[in-house]
């Protein structure tokens, strides 16, 4: 394989700003704040910490670890040049210039090693060409004890009840068009075991399901399905146009449900 230094299935400025990607970001990282910060405080985030929010887009996370733990050092890197402008310009909008944003390249983190406690990393891995490298550079910016928790997704955790005919061909269609620029959508299942490969202890795995009820299901067929929508193009989408059709009818159905397993990894450097 190349050597991985790229943004692999996720390039921000690929995408054009008619996207609505940052947008989607946004309101991904919006609607979920309440539910971020309860699993970062499971997670062992503490006040007083120093914290890396790793890959950071946007900066709702950073903002977010920022505004609960107001004695914590907060540190922010990202590939994207754009999505860090955006970043620092909310932080500064918010009173919160004591976030540290730094453009950087999780393979080659321009950042001290052992320097921090606690590292979170949200929907990065999904993105990744190669994990394990990628691991292994972020293990070395840990403390002694540091914590590295990583939330990702994994397709097979994604329901949508009633199910409309041909999701799961739309699904798969996303999957194979994200592996193709380097990702993988059911990397969940795998990063357990590419954290021990990595050389983390304490490794710990769980799953927490989010459902329509919890974010509305207008905001969670956004979430869950405008990127898979983004990564298909010509035939693939046409295909899939029915099937999102009948996604979008879930809006008007009341006694409609939908679940998405996020995943939860955890290890710390030993
Ligand atoms: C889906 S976004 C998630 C952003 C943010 N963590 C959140 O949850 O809102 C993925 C992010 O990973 C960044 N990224 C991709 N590859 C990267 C790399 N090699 N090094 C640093 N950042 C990278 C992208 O620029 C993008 O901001």
């Amino acid at each position: 394989m190349a050597a991985a230094s790229s943004a692999g299935s996720y390039d921000f400025n690929a995408l054009g700003t008619a996207s609505g990607e940052l947008d989607r970001l946004q309101l991904q990282a919006r609607r979920s704040a309440e539910l971020e910060r309860s699993l970062l405080l499971q997670m062992g985030l503490q006040d007083g910490q120093d914290v890396l929010d790793l890959a950071c887009g946007p900066g709702v996370i950073s903002r977010l670890i920022a505004e609960t733990h107001p004695a914590s050092r907060v540190t922010a890197i990202d590939l994207n040049g754009d999505l860090l402008d955006a970043a620092r310009q909310e932080a500064a909008a918010a009173g919160l210039e004591r976030i540290t944003f730094l453009q950087g390249d999780v393979y080659a983190p321009p950042l001290e090693p052992g320097r921090f406690d606690f590292i979170y990393a949200r929907l990065l891995f999904q993105h990744l060409e190669d994990p394990l490298r990628a691991l292994q550079a972020v293990r070395g910016l840990l403390k002694p004890g540091g914590k590295l928790c990583i939330m990702d997704i994994d397709d097979a955790w994604l329901s949508l009840v009633p199910e409309p005919e041909g999701f799961r061909s739309f699904t798969e269609a996303a999957a194979r068009a994200q592996a193709r620029q380097g990702g993988n959508r059911h990397i969940g299942r795998e990063l357990g075991g590419l954290l021990e490969a990595a050389g983390f202890g304490d490794v710990a795995v769980h799953v927490e399901t989010v459902s329509s009820r919890q974010l509305g299901m207008r905001a969670f067929l956004d979430i869950t399905l405008g990127f898979k929508r983004l990564l298909l193009s010509g035939a693939e989408l046409e295909a899939a146009a029915g099937t999102l059709a009948a996604a979008d009818a879930l809006v008007d159905d009341p006694q409609a449900w939908a679940f998405v397993g996020v995943f939860l990894a955890s290890g710390c450097r030993v």
